[in-house]
């Protein structure tokens, strides 16, 4: 194995689409153990980026290295030495979860004597005992990740790729997926997970927030939420759509979102709150409750995205 004190480093990484610029001179790296969560909306670069360090696709601008080797010139070392989930992952339907995860035992080269261990230990540590004999196409989506998730790592690779491992997936099994996660970065495994839901970011050590193809900002989960510029202000009312309006039209709230029946609003300051209820009720919306939240990152999030939409259009 290559001698390398982070899992994962790029500089400058680029991947063109003919005149499309898909991931722009994306700066990051991964350090042995750690779990980094690439965040963005759809099209942002997230899987372009993935497929590029995986030695899928060649980058058009940069340099990546995984594991200590040059996605440029070893990506066959790469691909020996990752686990990678993709987005459409793909199992045999007419085979069952053991023969799925066995035939990617012996594609990865797990020792033949070994591989009925590796197996049977994978699928008491994810749970599928009671499906083992069943064939893929039987099972629901959520059992299918698991699997997936199985043949991933069957050949314990130290470095592991995770694209949207939980889409679609219900929280508890979500969770369940995130605790495997978390015990593999705990033996010194590094994993690099994209996903749309910010709350699995909170199970990362650190979070890239990735938009039109360029990664806008990085650091912890923490740091991320202590940065919001304002307070937010969380408000049940009765007409969301008025209140939206009045609220996007006031100076001193920097920004509004809707969150199902809530609107969230991020006040630049404190005691502005009074007026805007003030406001509110002038405008004929009845206030049921309100009280100021902690950001979630969804909120940074979509801060975030908005401020970078705004400095392109002024650019
Ligand atoms: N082979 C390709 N040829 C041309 N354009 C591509 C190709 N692959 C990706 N793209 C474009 O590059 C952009 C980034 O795509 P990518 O799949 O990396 O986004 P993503 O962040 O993974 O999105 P999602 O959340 O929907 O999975 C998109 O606009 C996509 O259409
Ligand atoms: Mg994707």
């Amino acid at each position: 194995m290559n001698h390398y004190e982070n899992a994962i480093e790029t500089f400058g990484l680029t991947k063109k689409f003919g005149d499309f610029t898909a991931v722009n001179s994306v700066d990051f790296y991964i350090p042995k153990g750690e779990i980094f969560g690439l965040l963005g909306p759809n099209g942002a670069g997230k899987t372009t980026t993935i497929r590029m360090l995986c030695g899928i696709i060649a980058p058009s601008e940069g340099k990546g290295f995984v594991l200590g080797w040059d996605i440029a010139q070893d990506a066959e070392s790469i691909k020996q030495n990752i686990g990678y989930m993709s987005q459409k992952f793909s199992l045999y339907h007419d085979l069952t979860c053991r023969e799925n995860i066995r035939f990617y035992a012996s594609i990865y080269r797990v020792p033949a004597d070994e591989q009925s261990a590796r197996v049977e230990s994978l699928i008491d540590e994810l749970g599928l005992r009671e499906i083992a004999n069943e064939q893929v196409r039987e099972l629901p989506g959520g059992w299918r990740q698991r699997v997936a998730l199985a043949c991933a790592v069957v050949h314990n690779p130290p470095m592991l790729f995770l694209d949207e491992p939980t889409a679609g997936v219900d929280p508890i099994a979500r969770r369940e997926f995130w605790d495997f996660i978390y015990g593999l970065a705990g033996q010194g495994v590094s994993i690099l997970a994209t996903t749309h839901y910010m709350d699995e970011a909170e199970f990362c050590n650190k979070v890239g927030m990735m938009y039109n193809g360029r990664l806008i900002k990085i650091a912890s989960p923490d740091t991320i939420k202590s940065e919001v510029p304002g307070f937010l202000l969380s408000i049940e009312c009765n007409r969301p759509g008025k209140a939206e309006k009045f609220l996007r039209s006031q100076s001193n709230v920097l920004e509004v979102s809707l969150h199902g029946a809530q609107l969230h609003a991020l006040l630049a300051k404190e005691e502005i709150k009074n007026a805007i209820l003030k406001g509110l009720k002038k405008e004929g919306v009845e206030v049921m409750h309100y009280e100021f939240i902690q950001p979630s990152l969804e909120d940074v999030f979509i801060s975030m995205i908005e401020e970078q939409a705004s400095e392109e259009i002024s650019e």
